[in-house]
């Protein structure tokens, strides 16, 4: 099993070495190679995904991904900026699908800024698609308007698109995804106002006819923002497209109130993927050995999961992260009044030797 190990930029080495430890731990073999991503690379090599870098990325089995990003590289070029780096490997390895989970840890429930009751227990999962949708389709630009009230007038415009087999794909993670859990998917669309989001639901219910194990519902994107809020335990799996899945992600995460422990994957048609915490590279924290790393080892968790086949492993990262937070152990992310807080390392060995 090849593993590329990505760092990047800020916090992305602190809390990816803890990964990376947490994977020695297993009596499992691993082939681990590191390579330089985002500012990082920049600076090593001119470019914030370098050719060897993408290299092995694709040759490797999955990519562990720390982070990208810093405030001083702001003023470069757009094509030069760390953030390029994780837009070419998803476009250059087809991840398609994103999984994003959002679980409440029964210790963490107070860091919710939802009532304890409403968020005690959710473990939900946000599947959103992210390689089509109105962030990549074409044509897009600016003009002068050709028609309308305001002919002539300076406009800009994208393109909602998606294919057939773009829905068709997504719907089958989907679907497969919530068979391993509570068997029911909730597709999230626009259909009343999008042509793009009729032909989505008509596609997700066509597929829906080959898993009739599991419950399909549908639901408007306005209604599943209110009801993310509202009663957020009622969902199972969610999938949605790319933009609406970006925002509906970002609300998740902030229902259990701590985006240090919010793993993501990101997965291809051959289940190879790139695992990466749901958060950035935090810069106003990098280099004082406070990050949060459990999103990180979380996130490898998923590796082992999904694109490793080591189910097994993944469970024992998984009961090892309940177990600290059962200890009491607390970065300062994470950290009340009663708890012990402790740095990123401690934490990482609090891990191990769980
Ligand atoms: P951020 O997620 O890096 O930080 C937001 C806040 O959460 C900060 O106060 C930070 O200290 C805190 N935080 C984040 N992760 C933490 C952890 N593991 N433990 C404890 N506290 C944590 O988002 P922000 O500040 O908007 O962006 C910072 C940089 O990260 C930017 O350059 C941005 O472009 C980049 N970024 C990169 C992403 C990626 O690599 N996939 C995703 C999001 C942002
Ligand atoms: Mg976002």
């Amino acid at each position: 099993m090849k593993i590329a190990v990505l760092p990047g930029d800020g916090i992305g080495p602190e809390i990816v070495a803890e990964a990376v430890k947490v994977l020695h731990a297993l009596d499992l073999r691993f082939e681990m190679e590191e390579a330089p991503v985002g500012g990082a690379a920049y600076e090593a090599a001119g470019h914030p995904l370098p050719e060897a870098t993408l290299e092995l990325a694709k040759e490797a089995d999955a990519v562990l991904f720390g982070a990208v990003g810093d405030w001083k590289y702001d003023t470069l070029e757009r094509r030069l900026r760390p953030e390029q780096a994780i837009l070419g490997l998803r476009k250059e390895l087809g991840l398609f699908a994103n999984f994003r989970p959002a679980i409440c840890y029964a210790e963490l429930t107070h860091a919710s800024s939802l009532k304890p009751e409403l968020v005690a227990g959710l473990d939900i999962l946000i599947i959103r698609e992210l390689t089509g949708d109105i962030y990549f389709g074409q044509p897009r630009g600016r003009r002068e308007s050709p028609d309308g009230a305001f002919r002539g007038a300076q406009e800009a415009f994208d393109t909602m698109r998606y294919s057939k087999p773009e829905i068709e794909r997504i719907a089958h993670v989907a679907f497969q995804a919530a068979r391993k859990r509570g068997k029911k998917v909730t597709s999230v669309d626009k259909a009343n106002v999008l042509e793009t989001f009729q032909f989505w639901k008509d596609v997700v219910t066509e597929v829906h006819a080959q898993y009739p194990d599991v419950e399909l519902e549908h639901m408007y994107v306005d209604n599943a923002a209110m009801q993310l809020v509202k009663a957020p335990k009622k969902f199972d799996v969610i999938v949605t497209g790319n933009m609406f899945g970006d925002i509906l992600s970002d609300e998740a995460a902030m229902l259990t109130g701590s985006i240090g422990m919010l793993p993501s994957a990101s997965l291809n048609a051959d289940n190879r993927g790139l695992y990466e915490p749901s958060h950035g590279s935090a810069p106003d924290i990098a280099g004082q050995g406070v990050a949060n790393p459990l999103a990180t080892i979380l996130s490898a968790a998923m590796m082992l999961r999904f694109s490793l086949n080591q189910a097994e492993a993944a469970d024992r990262i998984e009961s090892a992260v309940k177990s600290v937070l059962a200890q009491g152990l607390r970065t300062a992310d994470i950290y009340s009044e009663g708890t012990r807080k402790v740095g990123t390392r401690d934490m990482g060995d609090a891990v191990v030797a769980a």
